[in-house]
């Protein structure tokens, strides 16, 4: 069994073996740009390491976790578009450095790509995975969706199911699928497929409710991105969703003024209104919570208990994240 970080070189080394054509120059240079950019590589692995779970890592599951990792990619360089974000992983993101037009190509790109390598894995498999993919990427493009639509909508309409429900599909599923598609390559059966999509799925709430925190009370030379891009574009975070059902009505006065304001102004006064409520407290226990429920969804899976540890750690280590 591989650590996350022996998976990732070993990922990394199949990574470099997939090479995108040179010309038309700006369309796979802003690719080769973006692809380049230092992310965690968090779907790729857990796909590899939920199928070293049951087998070796089939040289198939590569491509497939290759395939989720373009799709994450395609998915932040169109989201950098929707959220107006200027930086991504410490750099500029695609459209500002490129332009819009060629963000959209690029992310396209690689959403084509994605199926063109899940085409060629073994007959044996490739329905299945395409079909829990394409399955996967619809659920992901319904949470940017609802995402979008919540960023115009009153401060307090939304509520905390709304929330979940858009960041389970915005952000969840994919790591689910991942997961799942990596057990579906190991052999797993359908109820340990199930319970591995249920662990990652978990993973991937308690992850972006991580983001969400970092996003306001993260450092920008940590996490790559531009503190308090989600204050400014009234982004529906557990933060906000969680201060507005909590605030007293004095308190709701004053979070609704802060949300008035603009720029750096705006973010201070919010993020003010956030340590007063104490919704920073609230965030890192929620993670907690939710990463807890996906141990319980581990272990319920009937695979040898020594074989769970790297996955384990791996959401461990994500609990303690800055970036
Ligand atoms: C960012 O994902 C988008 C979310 C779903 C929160 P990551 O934090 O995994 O991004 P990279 O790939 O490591 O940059
Ligand atoms: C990301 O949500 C979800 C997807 C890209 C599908 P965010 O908009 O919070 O992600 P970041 O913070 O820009 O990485
Ligand atoms: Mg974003
Ligand atoms: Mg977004
Ligand atoms: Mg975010």
């Amino acid at each position: 069994m591989h650590s996350f970080s022996e998976i990732c070189k070993l990922y990394q080394k199949q990574r470099d073996t997939f090479v995108f054509p040179t010309s038309p120059k700006n369309l796979y240079g802003s690719i080769n740009y973006f692809l380049d950019l230092p992310g965690k590589r968090v779907r790729p692995a857990m796909c590899l390491m939920v199928n070293e779970l049951f087998d070796n890592i089939h040289a198939d599951t590569y491509i497939v976790a290759y395939a989720f990792d373009l799709f994450h990619n395609f998915t932040l360089i169109h989201d950098d578009i929707m959220d107006r974000s200027p930086l991504r992983r410490g750099r500029p993101t695609l459209h500002i450095k490129y332009n819009e037009g060629t963000a959209i190509l690029a992310g396209d790109t690689l959403l084509i790509q994605c199926y063109a390598l899940l085409n060629q894995i073994e007959s044996i498999y490739r329905t299945q995975i395409i079909e829990l993919f394409a399955d996967t990427a619809r659920l992901v493009c319904e949470g940017q969706q609802l995402d979008i639509d919540m960023e115009g909508m009153e401060m307090e309409t939304v509520n905390y199911a709304d929330y979940l429900e858009m960041i389970t599909l915005k952000t969840s599923v994919l790591l689910g699928g991942a997961a799942q598609c990596g057990a579906m390559m190991g052999g797993a059966d359908e109820g340990q497929q199930v319970g591995l999509y249920e662990f990652a799925k978990n993973i991937g709430i308690a992850f972006q409710i991580q983001d969400d925190y970092l996003d306001t009370f993260g450092a920008s030379a940590h996490t790559g991105k531009q503190v308090g891009g989600d204050i400014l574009e009234n982004k529906k975070t557990a933060l906000l969703v969680k201060a507005f059902e909590q605030a007293t009505s004095e308190q709701l006065i004053r979070l609704k003024e802060a949300f008035q304001r603009k720029g750096e102004d705006k973010i201070r006064a919010v993020m003010d209104c956030y340590k007063i409520l104490e919704v920073d407290l609230w965030a890192v226990e929620a993670i907690r919570s939710y990463t807890a429920i996906a141990f319980d969804k581990l272990e319920e899976i009937d695979v040898p208990v020594f074989k769970k540890e790297k996955l384990l750690e791996l959401a461990s280590s994500l609990l303690v994240r800055q970036s």
